[in-house]
This record gives structure tokens, C-alpha cells and sequence, in this order.
């Protein structure tokens, strides 16, 4: 084979034949195929799509470039939970315990996040030595022993995909449902879960903008993992506003163990339970959304947390980072908040150091929004809306900018006007 003809196979709209997505995937994760080449071919795929075949193809193709990793031997059946991403998605925080405290393993290998959207890894490394990185064998002993384990994907896990995403991340082809789909999915194959759970976002801090455009990724996705013998559902969530009431790493620590401690926001609690009952549904378990609250509440799902943090050397009773400066945004006029944009709101935050620009970015534990204010809320002038964390101040200005225009308080709107509708 040879990696123009493929790329001209696809600019040309024609179907790629499985032994040409074998040979490129694997040459590219060899370094035969060059970055310049793969790039051509991702934003070939990107303008000309690939079908469910194509797609089921690339998928295994990622899936055979590295390690596929397997939870037969626990006592305890898997199950896994994915968000396609968005602004202050903190949700694996409390849903892993609360999930694992019914006798189910979880084992959530979670990211770093990249742009406006948060990673996992991040905010769990504000609590103080807390690690991210651990070998198979102890990842095995902590599901057996605590149920619920958060940690980074190994190297060996879906290697294609670790350097295709950076590739598409630098050549504007991430928001293409056939790559994000092989590109989540492969993942999720390789680590072995016996069900899944996807949160699929919609909306202005998703990658998906439109529920269409959802729904096909979710389709797209559930068929790859029902195809590969994984129990897969999905859920289409909202992600037109920031989810709960903080956004920042530690910030975002802070208001899941708020809902470990049976309080937090409605939104984050509504959404953790939800996950919670799909997890469990597909790993077999008859727990009611009821329950789970009641888990929430007594401090059952609390005690888990409070192992899985210890087993991976953190201390939950620590206290957390918090940023160097505060400034409160105020309200400029009387009226209702009508409108708080995610992406906005998501890109104020990482311009105030809760995120990074480039992978190799450090992070600030204490930076992000803590909102004041929901949509559909009446508002007086000089109240404060939110307050934006940073241990840079002369980062503030950016950020302000950013809220421009995501932040709306209208003076003839009636109460209500904008409020949450979740589309599930
Ligand atoms: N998350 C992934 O792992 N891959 C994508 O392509 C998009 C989101």
C-alpha cells in the first residue's frame, strides 16, 4: 500500500477497503505513514465522512495497535461511564463511588483536558498526593478491594489513537463524529468494561452544537460497543450552560464532594443519578434512582470516596488549593439573567489557568468560576454573578472578555426566561 493512495481513495469520496485502514492505521502508529500524510487523511475523512462499516473498521484498527486489557478475573462485574466532554462536568467524581458502593467495579480511565473543556485527571490532582499514574496490577487490587478507580489510560492502551488524537487536535479535525467515535470507543473496547454508559453533550460547550448531530454520534457509538459484545447506552445531555455551580479543578473537587455529602447542585445530582441507575441497570443490579439518592444522602457513596482517594494516596480530609486572587463579576443592570453561555464560561475558566493550551501546560488547582447566579434568576445591579478564581491577576482581563456576550441580564425578560431544559 501506499499512504497517497488511500489519501486519494478518500478526497475522491470512494470507500476505504478494510486493508487499506488496517495497513494505514497500524504504518501510522509504526511511524511509516507521516503525521503531513495522516493529516491529509483526517481532514479527508473529516470532509467526506466514512460509513458504519468504514467506521467499525478504523475502530478496530485503533483497538489492534495496542494492549487489550480485561477484568475477567474480578469477583466484581465492570462498568464504565463516558461524557463526550463539556464545562464543569465533574460527574466521575461522584458517580464512580456512588456506583461502586453497590458491589460493581468501575474503572474510569480518564484524561487531562485540553481547550475549554476540563479533565478529569486535573481536578482530582488538586487533592494533595493524590496520583494519577498506576500500574495494571495495583489498578486491578483497587477495583478489588475499593470498586471505584480513577486513573490515566496506560501507554499500551489504543496507541493509534493517543497519536492521532494530538495529530487532529493541531489540523482543526476533532469535531468529526467518525473520528470521535472510533476515537472514544476504541478506547473503551480495548480496556475491556463489560457495559457502558455514554453522555453524549448537545449544546454551545460540546462538541456536538445540535441534537442531530448528537443523537448520530450516539447511534454511532452504541453500535460499535454492541457490536464488540459491550452493554452500550447512551444519553443525549445538555451542555448549553456550564454544569453545577463550579468550574476549575479544586473548585470542581469541592462541589463533588458537596454531593458526596448529599447536598451540591440540582443539576450534578440529577445527572449523577441518572448515570448511576444506567451503570447499574446494564451491570444487573436492581437499584432504584431512589436509593441512589439515598446512598448520596446517608454516606455510604461518601465512604467509598473517601477509599478510592486514600488507595491512590490522597488525602480527602486535606484541605484544597485555592487561587491567589478573587474578583466578582457584577451585574450591570436589574433584570434576569437570561443567558450563561458554556463555551463562554468554559473559555473564561481555562483563560484563568484551569486549563492549558498545549499538553504539556501546567495547570492552576485553585483557578475557575464559582457561579452565583442560574439562568432564569432575577438579578439586581451590583450583585455579583460570579467570581472568577487565579493565581495570575493580570489574567482577569481575558477572562472578562471571554464572558462578553455569554453573560446576558435583560431588563423586560420575566422570570424563568432561559432556564435549564435538559434534553435526555
Ligand atoms: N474524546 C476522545 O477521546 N476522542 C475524541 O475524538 C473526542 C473526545
Amino acid at each position: 500500500f501506499d499512504a497517497v493512495d488511500v489519501i486519494r481513495t478518500k478526497r475522491d469520496s470512494e470507500r476505504l477497503s478494510d486493508a487499506q485502514i488496517d495497513w494505514v492505521v497500524d504504518a501510522y502508529t509504526r511511524g511509516v505513514v507521516a503525521d503531513e500524510q495522516m493529516s491529509a487523511l483526517a481532514m479527508a475523512i473529516f470532509l467526506n465522512g466514512m460509513d458504519r462499516e468504514e467506521i467499525a473498521r478504523w475502530t478496530h484498527a485503533m483497538i489492534a495497535s495496542g494492549e487489550r486489557m480485561s477484568f475477567a478475573q474480578l469477583a466484581r462485574r465492570t462498568t464504565d461511564k463516558h461524557s463526550t466532554g463539556g464545562v464543569g462536568d465533574k460527574i466521575t467524581l461522584p458517580l464512580a463511588p456512588l456506583v461502586a458502593s453497590y458491589g460493581v467495579a468501575v474503572p474510569q480511565l480518564s484524561g487531562r483536558g485540553l481547550g475549554h473543556t476540563g479533565g478529569t485527571l486535573d481536578k482530582l490532582e488538586a487533592i494533595p498526593g493524590w496520583q494519577a499514574s498506576l500500574s495494571n496490577e495495583k489498578m486491578m487490587e483497587i477495583l478489588d478491594e475499593v470498586g471505584a478507580v480513577v486513573c490515566a489510560a496506560g501507554s499500551g492502551l489504543a496507541p493509534a489513537d493517543k497519536k492521532l488524537y494530538a495529530l487532529r487536535d493541531i489540523t482543526s479535525t476533532v469535531d468529526c463524529i467518525p473520528l470521535i467515535a472510533s476515537s472514544i470507543m476504541s478506547k473503551k473496547i480495548a480496556e475491556g468494561t463489560g457495559a457502558l454508559v455514554l453522555d453524549v453533550k448537545v449544546g454551545s460547550g460540546a462538541f456536538m452544537k445540535t441534537e442531530e448531530n448528537a443523537r448520530e454520534l450516539a447511534r454511532t457509538m452504541v453500535d460499535l460497543g454492541t457490536d464488540a459484545g459491550v452493554r452500550t447506552v447512551a444519553l443525549l445531555t445538555d451542555m448549553s450552560r456550564p454544569l453545577g455551580r463550579k468550574i476549575g479543578n479544586a473548585l470542581e473537587v469541592a462541589e463533588s464532594v458537596e454531593v458526596l455529602a448529599g447536598g451540591g447542585p440540582k443539576d450534578v445530582v440529577d445527572l449523577t443519578v441518572a448515570l448511576a441507575h444506567e451503570m447499574l441497570r446494564l451491570a444487573d443490579a436492581r437499584v432504584t434512582e431512589d436509593d441512589l439518592r439515598a446512598a448520596l444522602a446517608d454516606g455510604r457513596a461518601m465512604d467509598t470516596w473517601r477509599a478510592m482517594i486514600r488507595a491512590q494516596g490522597g488525602d480527602p480530609d486535606a484541605a484544597l488549593p485555592s487561587a491567589a486572587h478573587t474578583q466578582d463579576v457584577l451585574a450591570e443592570a436589574d433584570g434576569v439573567l437570561t443567558e450563561l453561555d458554556a463555551l463562554s464560561v468554559g473559555v473564561a475558566s481555562w483563560r484563568l489557568g484551569a486549563g492549558r493550551a498545549r499538553k504539556e501546560d501546567p495547570v492552576q488547582a485553585g483557578a475557575g468560576i464559582e457561579i452565583h447566579v442560574e439562568p432564569g434568576e432575577k438579578v439586581v445591579k451590583g450583585q455579583p454573578l460570579m467570581t472568577l478564581h487565579t493565581d495570575t491577576p493580570e489574567l482577569f482581563d481575558r477572562a472578562l472578555e471571554s464572558l462578553q456576550g455569554g453573560c446576558t441580564v435583560d431588563a423586560d425578560a420575566a422570570e424563568g426566561t432561559g432556564a435549564r431544559t435538559d434534553v435526555v
